[in-house]
C-alpha cells in the first residue's frame, strides 16, 4: 500500500485517526524558504473539527511538531516532517467495526485487503483526519506557490444538491445550506456537496500528454481525498451538452502579447498541458457515511445480516472542512507539476 503523491515534490502521508499521531514526510520542498507558521497554522484551522456548522464534535488543536527539514526559519532542501499528534480520541466508540463494517466506509474493503490486519479505530489511516497532514503540506505549498504568482482559491458551489449563492459565511456556505445541514444532522443523516477550485498564475506549457497531463495529476491527488466521488475540469460533464462552436475558446492576444482565451471552457489544460489561463475544477463530496440512523450491515464474525447504529462523533456535512483539503491537494499538485522538467 502507498500513500505518497508526486515526483519533484513528494508528499507521504503518515498514521492513524486513534494511534499516536499523524503527519506527513515532504521531499523535494525548494531550500530556503521562509515559510509564515501563522498563516499555515490558520490554514489549517479552517480544516480542523469544530470549525464549521455541522462539523464532529472531536476537539484536536492540530497543531503540526516540525521535525525536520526546517532550520532558523527557513527551509533546508531535506525532506520536511511535520507530526500531528491525535489527543481527543474515543476509540471504545469503534469496538464493533471490526466485524460490522460501515455502509459507505472503508472498514469492509480494507479489513478483506489486509486480511482483518487494519486498525479500525476512526477509520484508521482512511481517516478524514490524515488530511491535517494534507493541510500542512499544501498549506507550504500554497506559500511558495504564492511567492511565484499562483494563487489557489474555492467556493462552496453546492451543498445537499442545492447551489449556494455568492453572498457566503467564512466557512462558505449561506443560509440555506446552513439550514440543509443541520436538517440532515437533526435527522441522524448527512449531506454532500461540491467544491469548486481555481489556480490562477500558472504558466502555459507545463504537464504532458496523454498519462501524465495536467487532469491526470490533480485527479490523482483529489481522489485521494476520502469521501472525493468526482472530478471535472472546466465545462466538465455540462460541455457535453454543448457544440465544438460553443465549447471552443477563442484564442486572442492580451495587452501584453500573451496568448490568452476568451473562455475557460477548457479549465486551464489542452491535451494534458496548461494553457496559461486558470486551472478550474469542480470536485464531488459525498455525503459522510457514519451517521446515527440504523442501517443495514453484516457481521463478518457469524455471518449474519445485522443493523447497525454507528456511534462517535461525525460531521453532518463534511464539505466546508473538505475545502481547505482540495485547495491543499491543488497546490501540491501545481508545486509537483512546476518543479518538474518542461
Ligand atoms: C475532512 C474530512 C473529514 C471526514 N470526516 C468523516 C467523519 O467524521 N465520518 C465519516 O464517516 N467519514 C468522514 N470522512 C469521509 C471518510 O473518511 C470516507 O468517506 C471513507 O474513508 C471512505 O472513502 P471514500 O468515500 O473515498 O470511498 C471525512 C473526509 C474528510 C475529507
Amino acid at each position: 500500500m502507498s500513500s505518497s503523491y508526486g515526483k519533484q515534490f513528494k508528499v507521504t502521508l503518515f498514521g492513524e485517526s486513534h494511534g499516536v499521531g499523524i503527519g506527513c514526510v515532504l521531499d523535494g520542498f525548494p531550500a530556503g524558504f521562509r515559510p509564515d507558521f501563522d498563516a499555515l497554522k490558520a490554514f489549517m484551522a479552517r480544516r480542523a473539527p469544530g470549525s464549521t456548522p455541522g462539523s464532529t464534535a472531536r476537539r484536536e488543536a492540530d497543531t503540526p511538531e516540525i521535525i525536520s527539514g526546517i532550520f532558523d526559519g527557513h527551509t533546508t532542501g531535506s525532506p520536511i516532517t511535520a507530526l500531528i499528534r491525535n489527543a481527543d480520541h474515543h476509540s471504545s466508540d469503534y469496538a464493533d467495526l471490526a466485524a460490522v463494517p460501515r455502509p459507505g466506509h472503508a472498514d469492509f474493503t480494507l479489513a478483506v485487503k489486509t486480511g482483518g490486519a487494519n486498525d479500525v479505530r476512526g477509520g484508521g489511516h482512511s481517516s478524514g483526519r490524515l488530511t491535517a497532514g494534507l493541510c500542512f503540506a499544501g498549506g507550504l505549498a500554497m506559500q511558495y506557490l504564492e511567492s511565484r504568482g499562483i494563487h489557489v482559491a474555492s467556493r462552496i458551489a453546492s451543498i445537499g444538491g442545492r447551489d449556494v449563492e455568492d453572498e457566503t459565511d467564512a466557512a462558505g456556505l449561506d443560509a440555506t445550506a446552513r439550514e440543509t445541514i443541520e436538517n440532515a444532522r437533526s435527522e441522524g443523516d448527512s449531506v454532500g456537496g461540491v467544491v469548486e477550485c481555481t489556480v490562477t498564475g500558472f504558466p502555459a506549457g507545463y504537464g504532458d500528454p496523454m498519462f501524465d497531463g495536467v487532469e491526470n495529476r490533480f485527479a490523482a491527488i483529489l481522489f485521494g481525498i476520502p469521501a472525493v466521488k468526482g472530478v471535472e475540469f472546466g465545462s466538465g460533464f455540462a460541455g457535453t451538452a454543448l457544440r465544438g462552436s460553443q465549447n471552443n475558446d477563442p484564442f486572442y492576444f492580451d495587452d501584453e502579447g500573451k496568448v490568452r482565451t476568451r473562455t475557460n471552457n477548457h479549465g486551464g489544460a489542452l491535451g494534458g498541458i496548461t494553457s496559461g489561463m486558470p486551472i478550474v475544477f469542480r470536485v464531488a463530496i459525498k455525503p459522510t457515511p457514519s451517521i446515527a440512523k440504523p442501517q443495514q450491515s453484516v457481521n463478518l464474525r457469524t455471518g449474519e445480516p445485522c443493523e447497525l447504529v454507528v456511534k462517535g462523533r461525525h460531521d453532518a456535512c463534511i464539505v466546508p472542512r473538505a475545502r481547505p483539503v482540495v485547495e491543499a491537494a491543488a497546490a501540491i499538485a501545481s508545486l509537483d507539476l512546476l518543479l518538474a522538467p518542461k
